[in-house]
């Protein structure tokens, strides 16, 4: 049995899909059943199971009978330990940590956040595998509503360049792993797509797409902070965010590997597969 947490979010979504095509007896841990998409096309070997992670019983239950867990969610270090931990008290033999580039010495809170959970999961004696991804792709649907009523967007990522990653090729991975998880113990990956884009390419992207100019407005990251914060980003995810815009400026998400085709058999999504198949939320 496998269980994946933050089923009813992007990755975790991919990968009941996924695991639900291949008939693989799976549970997805949801906060509110209500929110499964697609839940009629999902195979009889697909559980939905009600749960929270700030609450213990509910993943003591969730976790009984479980071989495999795909750990994904917002990664509040507290929600991942309490999963992990349950983890152990019910046998489980293998998880799968969706994580970022996690550094206990990061300027970035949320990569602070997952190393603490890393160093935790280390602790624990349970075999795992971590799948240290690169962009998602999917973060480009925050620009959406901006391009749409300005032909433009803001962004302080400079020119520097990102390994993005289709977060279905994230699910996949994750799935190919949690389905023949010994070879995988005690393996990091780490996760891009095909090629390193700048946010010029993308807005060359949907300038094809479209079939009209979209502009890549460039600023500053304190004054991309303040747009945030007054889009109502709340502060602590705009001030992340924004350092780690900063950071790609700086090259730390140039990167690229080929360890989804490794995993997956299959090459992972580009920009412009991503692009053509989502243009209708940018037009
Ligand atoms: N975005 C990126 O560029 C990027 C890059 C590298 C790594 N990552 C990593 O990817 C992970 C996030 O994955 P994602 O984008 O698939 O997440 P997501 O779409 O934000 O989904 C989060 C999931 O967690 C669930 N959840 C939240 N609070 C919960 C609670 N208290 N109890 C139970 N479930 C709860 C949500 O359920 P509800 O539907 O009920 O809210 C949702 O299903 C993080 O570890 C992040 O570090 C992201």
């Amino acid at each position: 049995m496998i269980l994946v947490t933050g089923a009813t979010g992007t990755v975790g979504s991919e990968a009941v899909r996924l695991l639900s095509a291949r008939h693989r007896p799976t549970r997805a841990f949801v906060r509110d059943p209500a929110r499964v998409a697609h839940r009629s096309e999902l195979a009889d070997e697909i559980e939905i199971v009600a749960g929270d992670f700030d609450r213990p019983d509910t993943l003591d239950s969730a976790l009984r009978g479980v071989d495999t867990v795909i750990l994904v969610s917002p990664a509040v270090p507290a929600q991942e330990i309490a999963v992990i931990d349950s983890a152990v008290r019910q046998g489980v033999t293998h998880l799968v940590k969706i994580t970022s580039k996690a550094s206990a010495d990061s300027p970035v809170d949320r990569r602070r956040g997952q190393a603490r959970i890393e160093a935790h999961l280390a602790t624990t004696g349970l075999a795992y595998t971590l799948l240290r991804s690169n962009a998602y792709l999917q973060n480009l649907f925050a620009l959406a509503p901006m391009v749409k009523q300005t032909r433009g967007f803001l962004m302080s990522a400079g020119e520097g360049q990102v390994g993005m990653i289709d977060a279905r090729d994230v699910a996949a991975a994750a799935c190919a792993i949690a389905t023949a998880p010994t070879a995988h113990a005690g393996h990091t990956y780490r996760l891009t797509g095909p090629g390193l884009i700048t946010y010029t390419d993308i807005a060359n992207e949907l300038s094809a797409a479209l079939g009209h100019q979209i502009e890549y407005r460039q600023i500053r990251t304190d004054e991309h902070r303040a747009a945030m914060i007054r889009a109502g980003v709340p502060e602590a995810v705009a001030t992340s965010n924004a350092q780690a815009f900063g950071l790609i400026a700086e090259g730390d998400a140039a990167w690229l590997t080929d360890d989804v085709a490794a995993l997956t058999g299959t090459a992972p999504r580009s920009l412009h597969t991503f692009i053509t198949e989502h243009i209708a939320a940018f037009a």
